[in-house]
Formats: structure tokens, sequence, C-alpha cells
């Protein structure tokens, strides 16, 4: 039998607006003006194989990698959302190479964002998803924004989230208080609740990790992988990470992204890749490591800075780490 469906997100978020004495309302307009623009992106993924957004944009972002229209679309819509919703005084984005100040004296918040995450899949239509993390600026209200206002460790988060553009899309988020999954229903336009109150399970038989790169891992997580295998645990590995840990989360599972030779620090972003879904991992009972350390205490020191991911079932990462030090 399904979950209780019928309570909007927006009704959802107002039911829970007194969890947050100082927020009032300034909490949920962020996540209103989020759901809004992951309406208009998710219409404009539905959209690319006929319009002409698919393909490449033609530059390449502060990452090295070469954008994609989409990625450089959807990070103009939730900015342009986030802008016009007017609590948010600055941004830090995946695209953007420094940080977006939105000249808001009064946005008491920052957001961290990864506005599309999966771009190697948006052109053969496999899920992609955008990534979120929410905070309070540190800085007093109509002073010029600090670097220490966007690099906070992602134990400071107030709230974090991620919208699946998959079979079905889905709005995930928490602020705190456990973590809740929407489904959007597209002849209303509107996000449903459908998983309240998601909880991981604490083990599981599912592993993702890109096998090609075996020959630039470390011996412990080699034989983290021989271990998995001989347990006859399933390789499921996606190429967007939200899709991968979203299914980890529900069915219990483990994604690894990890230090490599080529690329010692690992390929996904601490800001708005790494913390924001530890933050929802920890949630919802999982756990999110660099390998040694817990991910939301790691201190930034640079915008757009990597980190190792170690993040899924509490007992998967637990094995995992306990491995690697074995193998040290
Ligand atoms: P993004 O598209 O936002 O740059 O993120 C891509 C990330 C993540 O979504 C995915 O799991 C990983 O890159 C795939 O990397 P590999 O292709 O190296 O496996
Ligand atoms: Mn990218
Ligand atoms: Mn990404
Ligand atoms: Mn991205």
């Amino acid at each position: 039998m399904g979950s209780p469906v019928g309570i909007t997100l927006d009704r959802f978020i107002k039911s829970k607006q007194d969890d947050f004495p100082f927020a009032s309302g300034e909490l949920s307009q962020i996540l209103r003006d989020i759901a809004l623009a992951s309406k208009i992106v998710n219409r404009e993924i539905n959209r690319a194989g006929l319009s002409n957004i698919s393909g490449a944009y033609g530059s390449t972002n502060v990452q090295g990698e070469e954008q994609q229209n989409l990625d450089v679309v959807a990070n103009i819509r939730f900015c342009r959302a986030l802008t016009k919703g007017g609590e948010v005084c600055a941004i830090v984005s995946e695209e953007d190479d420094e940080v977006i100040d939105l000249q808001n004296s009064s946005g008491k918040y920052v957001v961290a964002m990864d506005p599309l995450d999966g771009s190697s899949n948006i052109d053969v239509n496999i899920s992609i998803g955008t990534i979120f993390s929410i905070y309070r600026r540190v800085t007093p209200l109509g002073s010029p924004i600090q670097l220490e206002d966007v690099m906070q460790p992602g134990n400071k988060q107030v709230a974090a989230g991620y919208v699946l553009y998959g079979s079905s899309t889905m709005l995930v988020y928490t602020t705190g208080r456990g973590v809740n999954g929407f489904t959007y229903e597209h002849s209303l336009g509107e996000f449903f609740l459908s998983h309240p109150k998601m909880k991981a399970p604490l083990d599981g038989k599912i592993y993702s990790i890109n096998e090609g790169l075996d020959s630039q891992i470390d011996e412990g997580l080699k034989q983290y992988i021989a271990d998995c295998k001989a347990k006859n645990f399933s390789a499921r590995y996606i190429g967007s990470l939200v899709a991968d840990f979203h299914r980890n989360l529900l069915k219990g599972g483990i994604y690894i992204y990890p230090s490599t030779t080529k690329a010692p620090k690992g390929k996904l972003r601490l800001l708005y890749e790494a913390n924001s879904l530890a933050f929802i991992a920890e949630q919802a009972g999982a756990s999110a490591s660099d390998g040694e350390n817990r991910i939301l205490d790691i201190i930034p020191d640079s915008l757009h800075q990597r980190t190792p991911l170690y993040i899924g079932s509490t007992e998967m990462v637990k094995t995992a780490e306990q491995t690697l030090r074995e193998a040290k």
C-alpha cells in the first residue's frame, strides 16, 4: 500500500514552519524557490531531445569540464529563482568559478548547489539530478559577503536536498528533522509527499563505483571491492551520483568515488555534492565519510575542493573504512 499521498510540498513546508522559530517563512521560501526552478528544469530535460538544448554549450567550467547546455540552463534557472525569492545573499555553484553575490543585503542565507548532476547522462536519457545545501550567513547582515559565509563545514547546514529527474521526478530534502521525499505530478504541477520519514537500511548488498578506476585505487579499496564480489553483492553504477545515492538510500548500498592516482582528492566536490548528500544520509540513518573522516566535519579551504566520498548504509561504510585501515 503506498504512503499517504495527498499533502503537497507547499503545505508540508508550511506545516513544518514552526520547527524554525528563527526562520519564520524564510527557509520555506527558499525551498519553494528551489522547487519552482526544479519544475522548470524538469520541463527542459523532458524536451531536451526535441529542442536544441542538448549537447555541449561550448565552454569549460572551473572544474575543467566541458559544460553541457543543460548545465548552463539549470544554473540560470536556479540562480534566477533564488534571486527572485529574496532570501538568499550568495550562491556557490559548480558552474561558476566565483561566489555569486546576489547583492541582497537582507538575505540571511547562502546556497551551495550542483545545478545539474550527471551531465554525461543528459543526451542519453539517463537519470540526472540537482543537489543543494542551505546555510545561514555568519557575517553581519548588510555587510559584504565574506568567504566564511560560503565555506562553512557541512555540519552547519540548515537544510539540504536533491532533485532526481528519473522515471519520476522527486525532490528529497532535510532540515535536520528527518528526510522526506516528494514526487512530482506533471498534470498538476505539484510535488506530493510520497516518501515520508525516509530511513536507509543499516546494511546492503549493492556497491556503486566506477570500476574503470581499478588501476588507480588503493590496495585497501581493491580488497573491499573484492570482498563485495565474494559476497555476491550487486554492482550498480549509473554515472549520476544523485541516482546512485537515491537507490542506495532506499534499498541499502554504498556509493564510492575514491581518491585515485590521477585525482588524489577524488572527483566529487565537497560543498555541493558530498556535504549535501552527507547531511541527508545521516538524517536517514546512513553515513558519509572520505574513507576516514566524517564528511560533515571537513573544514573547507576552497570553493570547489574535491573529496573522496564513501556514502550509504552505515554498516557498509564502516566495513569499507575498516578494510582501508587494515590495508595501511
Ligand atoms: P557532474 O555531472 O555534476 O559534474 O557530476 C558528475 C559526477 C557524479 O554525478 C557521477 O557519479 C560521477 O561524476 C561520475 O564520474 P565518472 O564518470 O568518473 O565515473
Ligand atoms: Mn560537472
Ligand atoms: Mn555533480
Ligand atoms: Mn553538475
